[in-house]
């Protein structure tokens, strides 16, 4: 079977007419579940990707597949021409089974294991180092390698910070490093970074690709001809930043630093870029809790609601990357009750299993709903099987416009994207949230 029909068994295809606030009406009016349920517009995938091209049209993206590996959001990138970027042999096999050409994978691992070494070497795969340790192990196992050099270059505005583990320090180690690399005879043909997951801070793209230019010229006065350029990932997935946000600083830089377009195949790895806003968590309260003042039994002082999805879920990232929820409850104000404070627990016995805490929020009761949008990156690939809860189940919806774009990318020989896009995709996949109470 090919690609589109795999991808139909999984999905339902809609109306254009059919907004966001209608799929989430159909996901709650087929009840409570045992599992949480996610809901995924994979129109919102294929628009960030129209989006991407647009914007920055230099710039290959390889889908960071960590960030969520859900089998349609992967299968609508393949589609779409998106590269991979592959942290594990395991992520590597899977997209490669797909298909995928080898020169639509980086392997972005700076420390592998010798098996996933060789099996790098096996497929023929790019990859990175960032230690001289790593290097030495290419050059015993993997000798003819394309290797990037990963450097460090952080935001101090990111959810998580990734340079306290990879990226060498852009100065004196990438040059020893390099030196090293030519002295074992390793083919290192370019160079990689990563801002930092989340990156707030759209201008240290210039200043990292500048960096780039120091390290490509001193690569090039010690023998070797960089042809590969990896900004990283970093880009915020949320429904209201777009890529426009960072283009504008990597399009200058690029511009600047590295003019000549024949010369360089430049790639990025956005993953909560591409994942984020698509999914939206679709959750009912199936228990509650109130804490009544002493001196006054009649006024509450605080309220637990406890759903099926919690830490070892979808909200990780609320409780341990300080990423604050924003619930909006599915129902109107007026059917709600006072405000409270009000505490969102997990399904586990674990005391720490809250994802919100002490937030003002209209009374709810049992089986009402509470949304979440931007839900996922770094979510569902999270979740575990703790106590014996379910895994997040997606839901997942495109629209019929959404659908023809992926069968003409499919079908036309030589597509030309954005034409296809401004042709057929029309939805917005925004929730109209007026129409709901959000946080108080
Ligand atoms: C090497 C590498 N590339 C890309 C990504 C994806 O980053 P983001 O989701 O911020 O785009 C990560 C995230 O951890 C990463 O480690």
């Amino acid at each position: 079977m090919d690609l589109l029909s795999v991808l139909t068994c999984r999905l339902e295809i809609v109306d254009d007419s059919v907004s966001s606030k209608d799929l989430v009406d159909r996901i709650v009016a087929r009840g409570p579940r045992e599992e949480p349920l996610h809901l995924v517009e994979l129109d919102t995938v294929v628009k960030r990707h129209y989006d991407w091209l647009r914007h920055l049209p230099r710039v290959h993206p390889f889908y960071a597949i960590k960030s969520n590996d859900d089998e349609t959001i992967v299968d609508t990138l393949l589609l779409l021409g998106c590269g991979f970027d592959c942290a594990s042999k395991a992520e590597c096999n899977r997209i490669l089974e797909l298909g995928v050409n080898r020169e639509r994978i980086i392997f972005a691992q700076p420390s592998k294991t010798i098996e996933s070494l060789l099996y790098a070497k096996e497929k023929g795969l790019r990859t990175v180092f960032d230690s001289d340790y790593e290097l030495r192990k290419i050059h015993q196992y993997y000798p003819e390698a394309e290797v990037l050099i990963r450097y460090r270059f952080d935001s101090q505005q990111s959810i998580v910070n990734l340079g306290v583990k990879f990226g060498c320090d852009p100065g004196k180690e990438a040059g020893e490093l390099l030196v090293l690399a030519k002295e074992l005879g390793i083919n290192v043909v370019g160079w990689a970074f990563h801002t930092g997951t989340g990156c707030s801070d759209p201008e240290i793209f210039y200043d990292a690709i500048k960096m780039g230019r120091r390290i490509t010229d001193y690569a090039t006065s010690q023998g070797f001809s960089f042809k590969y350029i990896d900004i990283g990932g970093g880009f915020h997935g949320k429904k209201d930043v777009g890529i426009q946000f960072y283009a504008v600083h990597i399009n200058r830089a690029l511009d600047e630093f590295f003019p000549d377009d024949q010369r360089w195949t430049i790639i990025a790895e956005p993953g909560r870029y591409y994942c984020s806003a698509p999914v939206t968590s679709v959750i009912p309260v199936h228990g509650k809790r109130v804490f009544r003042s002493a001196e006054n039994p009649t006024r509450i002082e605080k309220v637990f609601y406890y759903f099926n999805d919690g830490i070892y879920g979808t909200f990780y990232n609320a409780k341990y990357r300080n990423v604050p929820v924003e619930p909006i409850i599915w129902k109107k104000r007026s059917e709600c009750g006072p405000v409270l404070s009000t505490f969102f627990f997990g399904p586990t016995c674990d005391g720490n299993d809250v994802f919100a805490s002490n937030i003002p929020l209209p009374e709810l009761n049992i089986s009402d709903y509470v949304v979440f949008e931007n839900q996922g990156a770094y979510a569902k690939v999270n979740a575990c099987r703790f106590n014996g809860f379910c895994f997040p189940k997606p839901v997942v919806f495109i629209s019929k416009s959404g659908w023809k774009l992926l069968e003409a990318v499919t079908s036309a020989a030589n597509p030309n994207p954005l034409v296809l896009e401004s042709k057929h995709l029309q939805r917005n996949s925004k929730l109209e949230k007026l129409v709901f109470e959000t946080r108080s």
